[in-house]
């Protein structure tokens, strides 16, 4: 095993943070949980510095689910900025965060505001080190229920390459158990996608069978849809450095 440390898991409750701690707990890190749940907001800073006393290392899996810009940009920000501070402050040795896969060509919405996200962790003044993740697996579900009217979902036709959360949750401690980077970060950033290209709006058809919901998918190409080009283009797929990781969509709904 690597080196015990003590970690810091903000967002610990959420649909990746929870994975990070099981996967930081299965490896005899010790870990400290840290969501608003738990007293701590990372955007306004209550309770961080007292969280984060004695850690050696933050991952940070929080996020907001606005995906408005302006608002996700505010969280995203601010939480890099406050994580940067209490960070310093406590002898924290790096941050360990996580934004997604093929965001350099977006031109709003909340892939523009985790631009911003990765601009602000790399502002330093910690080592940073990032991980570029495809959708989850466990996201599919929220991402499209925007669409859901009654028993019809209407889902942008969009090519992605989904991922378990667990997988990136090993890739990220993976990360922090790596030696410690220089200061501040720099891409090309490390990337992590699962095994193969999906379709969205197929995607959801099998989640929804699943869960034994008779739910009816559109797919729809919408010229008004934000960033249509790239859902579409395949933007958001594996390029030749990203690194694959099953289980396939399938095999996680099967319980692999
Ligand atoms: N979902 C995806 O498919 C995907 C793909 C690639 C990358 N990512 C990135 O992965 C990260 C996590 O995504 P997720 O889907 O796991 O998010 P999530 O399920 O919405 O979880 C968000 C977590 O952040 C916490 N949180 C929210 N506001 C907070 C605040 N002000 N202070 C402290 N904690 C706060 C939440 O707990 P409380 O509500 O208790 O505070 C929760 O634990 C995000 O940065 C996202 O951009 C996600």
């Amino acid at each position: 095993m690597a080196n015990r440390r003590t970690v810091a898991v903000v967002g610990a409750t959420g649909r990746l943070g929870g994975h990070v701690v099981r996967v930081l707990e299965e490896r005899g890190h010790e870990v400290v949980t840290l969501s608003r749940s738990a007293g701590v907001d990372v955007v306004t800073g209550e309770g961080l510095a007292a969280a984060l006393a004695g850690t050696d290392i933050v991952i940070d899996a929080s996020g907001t689910p606005s995906a408005d810009e302006q608002e996700a940009t505010a969280f995203f920000t601010a939480a890099a900025a406050n994580l940067h501070e209490a960070g310093s402050k406590a002898g924290v040795e790096r941050i360990v965060s996580v934004s997604i896969l093929g965001i350099d060509a977006s031109t709003g919405g909340y892939y523009r505001a985790k631009v911003a996200h990765e601009k602000a962790l790399a502002a330093g003044p910690l080592p940073v080190q990032i991980l570029r993740a495809a959708q989850f697996h466990e996201f599919v579900e929220p991402l499209v229920s925007w669409g859901r009217r009654g028993d019809t979902v209407h889902v942008p036709l969009m090519r992605t390459q989904l991922v378990a959360g667990a997988a990136v949750a090993e890739a990220l401690v993976d990360l922090a158990e790596a030696p410690a980077p220089a200061p501040g970060a720099r891409p090309p950033y490390p990337e992590i996608a699962g095994p193969r290209e999906e379709n969205l709006a197929k995607a959801a058809e099998l989640v929804y069978a699943a869960r034994g919901e008779q739910v009816t998918v559109v797919e729809v190409s919408d010229p008004a849809t934000p960033d249509r080009e790239l859902l579409e283009g395949g933007a958001f797929v594996a390029g030749p450095g990203t690194t694959l990781a099953g289980p396939t969509l399938e095999e996680w709904l099967a319980g692999a």
